[in-house]
């Protein structure tokens, strides 16, 4: 039976899924070109940039500082685990609530008059809290105004644009104003030191994850490192990279990551993990110095004279070797991209189609267009974009768990159809060649404290934020037309989880007939505003169904059956 601590224990493990639920949907609605940011939304933002320590502004974390006032735990603010007591519970409400009086107060009446409530009402210093605001008074009037339609006439008379950093607004507010052309990064600073440092806590997160579930760590591991998340980062997903091999960046005479150095197995207390790397045509062009050290990375790791169930990478090299299957140069590569001058794995293309028969020719696609090796043979060639299929097929058949890291608050695995054609297509690839399905995780660097999750409660977690969200697909209604194609995008990018990892659960499908087309007032709204999407997304349910994705009852298919008809009709002026 059940006592009343385990009964509390729940109780409490539920709430910290709803606030994860509530926290994972800011900002709500599309950006509209050329209007700046208001109301709510402008309130989410500046709440969520102060709830971070910015060194750089010397602005200290808000809840923080009203956890210390009224003398709880910090970690009240800090720590993204479920709250472990009632206690615990109430306090990190009452910071939350004084958090939003705070910035309410900031956005109503000004900086001075946060400051004096946050000291009458959590002891807060006012000095020491002021640079916050100071921060929050630059980022609000940036956000207030708005010159993307400017900038954009600028750069269709071929004017100069001025650049700025490219990045999340949250993880870093310098890249207000918006209408700024993106900077890349000089991709020999990266990783950043911050960036390694940081990436320590996820691969030994995510290798906990793993060994939780699976009793021993991956022998390999897929990882997907794309060229944009890599500037906002500073090369997070690299640094993940080098973490899981267990080596450290060096740095030259001239500032610049040239090289990398074992960390000690003494000191690494773990194996080395072997690492597959799909990285994006974007970043093979962005980040050239980046992609040979990953390889330099694995070729050294191989051939340290270490015992193999320490270096995983070693074993797997030598295996393949002593079944004389490869040469060492053919053993070794793990850094692969498209063909020079191609882009993207078509998966998502295919998927969208509906073109494809079997899910094998998901995992083909994936591997044909991903097949070509990048870095420096043993003889210190390049072997820049050399077709290594078999290698690939190889190395990926060893694999036992995928991964990618999520760096920005802005867009999730739903929202596009890049997650999925990338971590979906790799492990679709994976599952044919290792004869076995792998473990999918993803993380979230950008929580104050980073989760691992699998890709099923990440499915779940942005079905539950977003797609059946009222307050998320409302906002996006208010949109019209685009609003119902954003829904549509959302379900068909969710199904494309279905088709490369079997990663949605039933309920997911039925909630969404439910909600949007089993309900007649929506349905009524939908065909109204996009009878094309809404056609498409009843479409994409069905075929969800034939696919063997979705069991459900003849009733309701028959009903989705007769909407489809019905839009068709209307589609070609039938009806
Ligand atoms: C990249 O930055 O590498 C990237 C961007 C969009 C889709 C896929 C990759
Ligand atoms: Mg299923």
């Amino acid at each position: 039976m059940t006592n009343f601590s385990d009964r509390d224990r729940r109780v409490l493990e539920i709430y910290d899924r709803l606030v994860e639920v509530e926290e994972r949907l800011i900002p709500t609605g599309l950006h509209v070109f050329g209007q700046p940011s208001q109301g709510k939304e402008r309130a989410d933002l500046l709440r969520m940039i102060v709830s971070f320590d910015r060194p750089d502004a010397k602005s200290h974390s808000l809840p923080a500082l009203v956890a210390e006032g009224l003398g709880f735990d910090k970690s009240v603010a800090t720590s993204s685990a479920a709250p472990t007591s009632e206690v615990d519970l109430s306090q990190r409400e009452l910071v939350a609530t004084i958090v939003n009086d705070a910035i309410r107060a900031f956005l109503n009446d000004g900086s001075e008059a946060a400051l004096a409530e946050l000291n009458s009402k959590a002891n807060v210093d006012v000095d020491i809290a002021r640079p916050a605001f100071a921060l929050l008074e630059k980022v609000s009037s940036q956000l207030a105004t708005n010159s993307e339609i400017e900038s954009l006439q600028r750069a269709l008379r071929g004017e100069f644009i001025q650049p700025g950093p490219g990045a999340d607004i949250v993880q870093n507010p310098s890249i207000l104003p918006t209408g700024r052309n993106t900077h890349a990064i000089n991709p020999y600073a990266v990783p950043s030191d911050a960036a390694f440092a940081r990436s320590e806590e996820v691969a030994n997160r995510l290798l906990d994850r793993y060994r939780e579930e699976h009793g021993k760590y991956p022998r390999a591991m897929a990882l997907v490192l794309w060229g944009l998340d890599n500037i906002k980062t500073q090369g997070e997903g690299v640094a993940q990279a080098l973490w899981l091999l267990g080596v450290r960046p060096v740095r030259d005479g001239l500032n610049r990551v040239t090289q990398v150095a074992p960390i000690p197995l003494e000191e690494l207390k773990r194996p080395r993990i072997d690492v597959v790397m799909t990285v994006s045509g974007i970043f093979r062009d962005l980040f050239s110095p980046t992609v040979e050290l990953l390889d330099k990375a694995v070729r050294m790791v191989a051939q340290l004279e270490e015992p193999v169930e320490m270096n995983f990478v070693r074993r797997n090299v030598l295996e393949q070797m002593s079944e004389g299957e490869a040469a060492f140069d053919d053993a070794v590569v793990r850094v692969f991209s498209n063909a020079p001058g191609n882009y993207g794995t078509n998966v998502n293309f295919m998927v969208m189609d509906s073109q494809w028969q079997s899910e094998s020719t998901l995992g083909d696609l994936f591997v044909t267009r991903k097949c070509f090796a990048y870095g420096r043979d043993s003889s210190g060639r390049s072997i820049e974009g050399r077709e290594a299929r078999q290698a690939m097929d190889r190395a990926l058949s060893l694999v036992e768990a995928t991964y990618q890291n999520i760096d920005t608050f802005e867009i999730g695995i739903t929202d596009v159809d890049h997650y999925f054609e990338y971590l979906g297509g790799v492990s679709k690839a994976v599952e044919q060649r290792a004869q076995s399905r792998p473990a999918i995780y993803l993380s979230d660097s950008l929580s104050r404290d980073t989760k691992i999750r699998t890709l099923e409660e990440t499915v779940q977690l942005e079905t539950r934020a977003k797609t059946l969200n009222p307050k998320w697909y409302e906002g996006m209604l208010q949109h019209g037309f685009r609003g119902v194609a954003e829904i549509e995008n959302h379900v068909s990018n969710t199904f494309g989880w279905s088709a490369t990892a079997d990663a949605v659960d039933d309920w997911i499908y039925d909630d969404v007939a439910k909600t949007f087309l089993l309900d007649d007032e929506m349905l009524d709204r939908l065909r109204s505003l996009n009878p094309h999407s809404a056609h498409a997304l009843v479409s994409r349910l069905l075929e969800a169904n034939s696919r063997g994705y979705w069991e459900t009852d003849s009733e309701k298919l028959n009903q989705l059956r007769e909407i489809a008809g019905e839009l068709e009709d209307r589609l070609e002026g039938v009806a």
